[in-house]
This record gives structure tokens, sequence and C-alpha cells, in this order.
């Protein structure tokens, strides 16, 4: 398997230098936008942009808008947003799950607490949509913020599931597409819209974005329980402890009758949490959910054949989607 940095590297290969220089950029924009607002919003911001992350949205805005796209500045300034935005959500959602570790890091809700975690993630929603002004499109401001509003549904809608060992398959990928999928999709679609391409091809390239998010989230959930720490930077079994069911927890439940009759609420300790883990890791539930997600990017990588793309855009989309249906991280 490749690693993160060498998928990286093949991808701006494929896609030429002007990659790693916009991305330089949106970096730049990112520190600027997190400082401000007084000190202790200042250094939580700065501290959650600083600890890294993988910025896969930013980059899928600057590949979808194609090596010739121009309008830098709006380029740079979508992909701040699109991250501004994740990063927002990250803060609130480990309020929400109860989270203590991302990104190798105390979470800011485990550092300084709920309220000043709220307001960190409200300073970076609203600074997100101030960068949004920058790139001058009301389509930009409708995708960004359709996005924004199905993240806020899908964390409710896991929040009305915590629990629930019982929920549908169907119900968990909805929530996987509102919480995950759609922010792909609008990162991709604003990077088409920059470049002002057709109506029909943003619409094709946020389908590929919403595609490979949605296997994203699959995956996502299959690390929570396959872990280790060490290379996801999140605790195993986070989910489990939050009484958050996703696939892997669904499949195993349908293979042991023994799981399925667990109640998640008596599962409180780390240690429980990590058994569990292993033992739906043992039914083979980790392996299914994971050929799923592989499917789904297989689908997503399609519907980049019907667009007329330049041979370096085609190459480095393909490669992020493997880099995908690879991850460890
Ligand atoms: C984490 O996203 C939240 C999910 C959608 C699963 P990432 O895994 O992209 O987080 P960072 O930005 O790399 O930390
Ligand atoms: C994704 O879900 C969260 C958001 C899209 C905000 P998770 O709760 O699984 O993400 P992690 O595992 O905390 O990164
Ligand atoms: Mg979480
Ligand atoms: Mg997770």
């Amino acid at each position: 398997m490749r690693s993160a940095e060498a998928t990286l590297s093949e991808i701006i290969g494929a896609a030429g230098a002007h990659v790693p220089r916009l991305l330089a950029l949106v970096e730049e924009r990112l520190v600027l936008l997190a400082a401000g607002h007084g000190p202790v919003l200042a250094e939580h911001a700065g501290e959650t942009i600083a600890a890294g992350g993988k910025r896969m949205r930013p980059l899928l805005v600057v590949l979808a808008a194609g090596p010739h796209a121009g309008r830098e500045r709006e380029l740079v300034a979508a992909a701040a947003a699109v991250e501004l935005i994740h990063s927002a959500t990250l803060v609130h959602d480990d309020v929400l799950d109860g989270a203590r570790l991302r990104r190798g890091a105390p979470t800011v809700w485990a550092r300084a607490g709920r309220d000043v975690a709220v307001a960190t993630g409200d300073l970076l929603f609203s600074r997100a949509f101030s960068e949004l002004t920058a790139v001058g499109s009301l389509a930009a401001v409708r995708s960004l913020s359709r996005a924004t509003s199905a993240l806020a549904e899908g964390e409710l809608l896991q929040r009305q599931d915590a629990w629930n060992g019982s929920v549908a398959i169907e119900r968990y990928l909805l929530r996987c597409e509102l919480k995950t999928a759609r922010l792909f999709q609008a990162a991709c679609e604003m990077g088409a819209q920059v470049a002002r391409l057709s109506t029909s091809q943003i619409a094709e390239l946020g389908g590929f974005g919403r595609g490979i998010g949605l296997a994203f989230q699959l995956l996502d959930d299959v690390l929570d329980v396959a872990g280790p720490a060490s290379l996801t930077g999140k605790h195993r079994g986070t989910d489990l402890l939050d009484g958050t069911v996703t696939l892997p927890l669904i499949l195993a439940r349908e293979r042991d009758a023994r799981l399925a009759a667990v109640d998640l609420r008596t599962i409180t300790t780390p240690a429980a949490a990590e058994q569990l883990c292993e033992s739906i890791e043992q039914t083979g539930a980790l392996r299914e959910s994971q050929a799923r997600a592989l499917q789904i990017v297989a689908e997503a990588k399609l519907a980049l054949d019907g667009l007329p793309l330049e041979n370096g855009q085609r190459r480095a989309l393909n490669l992020v989607a493997d880099s995908v249906a690879e991850r460890t991280a």
C-alpha cells in the first residue's frame, strides 16, 4: 500500500505544479482566517488548523477546477472556505461525540471545555462564509450552504439514532451522505464553478465527490473499529462509546447473535469498547464494510469517464479516489 505522502506526490505529479502552489496559498489563508477575534478563539481555532489534517476537500476544489482554471484568488478562497467548514464541524462533532483525540492531539472540547469548543466551531463557520465572499459566485454560496445544512441534519440524525443497534442500513447510509458526502460534493462543485464548467459537468464532478465522500465515511467507520490510534489519530471505539451505530456493528449484529444481544449502553470504558471492536472484527464485518466502500469508489470513478477532462486532471482525480479506497488514517 502506498503511504499518504507517496499518494499525494503522485497526485501532484499527475495534476501539475499549480496544485502544491495553490494548496500552499490555501494554508496561508487558513492560518490568517483562524487568527484574530481575540486570543482565546484565535488559539483554539489556530491550533485546530495547525494540527493539520489531510486537506482532502481543498485538494478536491483545486483538482476539480483543472489546470487551466485561472482565477487563483477565487479558487484559494473556495478551497479555504470548504476546509474551514470541515474544521468547524470537526470541533462541534467532537463535542457531540465526546471525542478527546483528534489529529493526534487533544480536541478543543477536551482542552477547553464545551463552551469554548462551541464558540470556536462557530467562529470557524463564520470565517468560512466571510471567505466565501471572495469567490464571488452565488452558485458557490448555494453549494456550500446546502452542504453545511446537510451536515447539521446528518449530525442530528446520528443523535436520533444513537444507541439503536437495529438501525437500518439505508438510514445509516443517509447519515453518511448528509454528514460527509455532501461536503465532498460541494468541494468538487465549487472547483468546477470557479472554472466556469458547464452545469452538467459541475453536477457530474459533484456526483464523483459525493461518491468518494460516502466511501470515505464508510471507511472512517471501519477505521474507528480497526484502529490503531497511532495511525488514525483518534481513539479506537469512539463511535461505540458514544452510541454511534455504524456499518461494521450493523453487519456484525447480523452475523453473530451474541453481538446482536449486546446493549451498547453497557459499553462504558475504552477497554470494553476495544473488546467489542475485536468481536466485530472477528465476524468479518470490517472486510464486508470495506468491500461496500470499494464498490462505491469504483462507481464514482466511472462517473469521471464521461467528462471531458484533461489527462493529468483525470489521472489525479482517479488517484484521489484510490487514496480514499486505501485510506488508513
Ligand atoms: C474526518 O474527516 C471527518 C469525517 C468526515 C470522517 P478527515 O478524515 O478528512 O479529517 P482530517 O481533516 O484529515 O483531520
Ligand atoms: C464525521 O463523522 C463527522 C463530520 C462530518 C463532522 P465522525 O464522527 O465519524 O468523524 P470523526 O471520526 O469524529 O472524525
Ligand atoms: Mg466524531
Ligand atoms: Mg469517525
